[in-house]
């Protein structure tokens, strides 16, 4: 009697690639990073981590959000979130680029790195010119023990758990996550919310991971449209706002394991140069998923449509005028608007995964990539 079994296939649970179980372990990792850092009442945030005291957190006169690859896009979108909560002006720079520009860093700057791994060498680097200019730093992690929680002088871990995929997807989410808790404890420290935005905002908060269980629910209809889009060799994301950061992550994503072709844009930007690649049958991705912005992006829709592309609109549930708009629609739950991004990236990720599937390509190993970076 023989039993097939590898410790590899046992540590997959039955799914058939690490990349798409992690997919599906997001509502848990959002519980657990959620976890205690909410009150009983859901009306506050808690983060005995942070080694900031409130006089400290009144005297951060700017932030600087410091990370690479799909950190770097989080940290984007960790940019708006605290910008619209806390108005504290916010630079997003990839680890690379901020060590050499010579940043501006003061004792009253705070730096923010954000890193799945912890281990990643320009990251560090960029935590250690900080701190050597006296700034505070705060760490995004997941892992505990990692060179980057070990340096820092705070830290906020984001509880996903391993992740063995090179695509990250509950890292990222749950660094959203760790953005929208400490936007509103930097809110609540500064007054600059009321304490009804605040309940609002964690309400939401408590009911995203069984929104993205309802995403996961509709994985086929992805599939389907991921299988017409392994057909292409070229594809754009567009959005505003942060549905334009989280175009990026789901253009990076397309990217690392189909090995498709595409860009993200700003929707805005596209009559600036991008446009002229637009051609009968191109496939464009619309984020419109930012109510306020809706009629723009819907106007550039209108200018990509009328070069031939053919629009998925991504957007939220109940609206009227996207399907009008656009060849196909994909509708993700309603939630406040900040909160979008942890939604509205679930059915990218999926595409991703099935576009790699269709293509024949290792989905959890991609070529030329490594799940960490120790080397500059
Ligand atoms: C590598 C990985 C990416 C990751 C980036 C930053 O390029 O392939 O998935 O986003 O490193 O890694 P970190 O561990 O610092 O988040």
């Amino acid at each position: 009697f023989h039993v097939d079994w590898d410790i590899t296939t046992a540590e997959k649970a039955g799914f058939d690639h690490f990349m798409l179980k992690e997919i599906h372990e997001q509502p848990k990792a959002y519980r657990d990073t959620m976890g205690a850092r909410l009150n009983d009442e859901g009306t506050a945030v808690q983060l005995p981590e942070l080694k900031l005291t409130a006089e400290q957190i009144k005297g951060i006169s700017r932030i600087h959000i410091v990370a690479c690859g799909t950190a770097y896009h989080a940290g984007l979108v960790g940019k708006n979130m605290i910008e619209q909560l806390a108005r504290i002006p916010v630079e997003t720079d990839v680890a690379s680029e901020y060590r050499y520009r010579s940043p501006i860093i003061t004792k009253d700057t705070l730096v923010i790195v954000v890193s799945q791994s912890g281990e990643t060498a320009d990251t560090l680097a960029a935590l250690r010119e900080a701190k050597r200019n006296g700034a505070h730093v705060l760490a995004i992690t997941n892992v505990v023990g990692s060179s980057v929680a070990r340096e820092a002088d705070s830290v906020i871990v984001t509880w996903a758990g391993p992740e063995i995929a090179v695509a990250s997807t509950k890292a990222y989410t749950s660094q959203l996550i760790a953005f929208s808790l400490f936007s509103l404890f930097l809110a609540q420290t500064l007054g600059t919310q009321t304490t009804e935005a605040i309940t609002e905002t964690i309400t939401a908060m408590k009911q995203l991971p069984e929104q993205v269980e309802s995403i996961l629910a509709r994985g086929d209809e992805i599939k389907a449209y991921a299988e017409e889009i392994a057909k292409h060799k070229d594809l754009f994301f567009i959005g505003r706002g942060v549905d334009y950061a989280v175009a990026l992550e789901g253009s990076l994503k397309l990217k690392e394991i189909s090995y498709i072709h595409s860009e993200a844009y700003p929707a805005g930007e596209l009559k600036h140069g991008t446009l002229a690649l637009i051609e009968e049958g191109v496939p464009v991705i619309a984020l419109a998923v930012q109510e306020d912005l809706f009629e723009k992006t819907v106007s550039n829709v209108k200018e990509v449509k009328a070069r031939g592309a053919h629009v998925l609109g991504l957007g939220q549930e109940g609206h009227e005028e996207l399907p009008k708009a656009v060849d196909q629609v994909f509708s993700i739950p309603r939630t406040v608007s900040l909160l979008t991004p942890a939604l509205s990236v679930v059915p990218l990720q999926l595409l991703a995964y099935y576009a790699s599937l269709a293509l024949g390509h290792d989905v959890d190993k991609p070529r030329n990539l490594a799940k960490s970076v120790t080397v500059e």
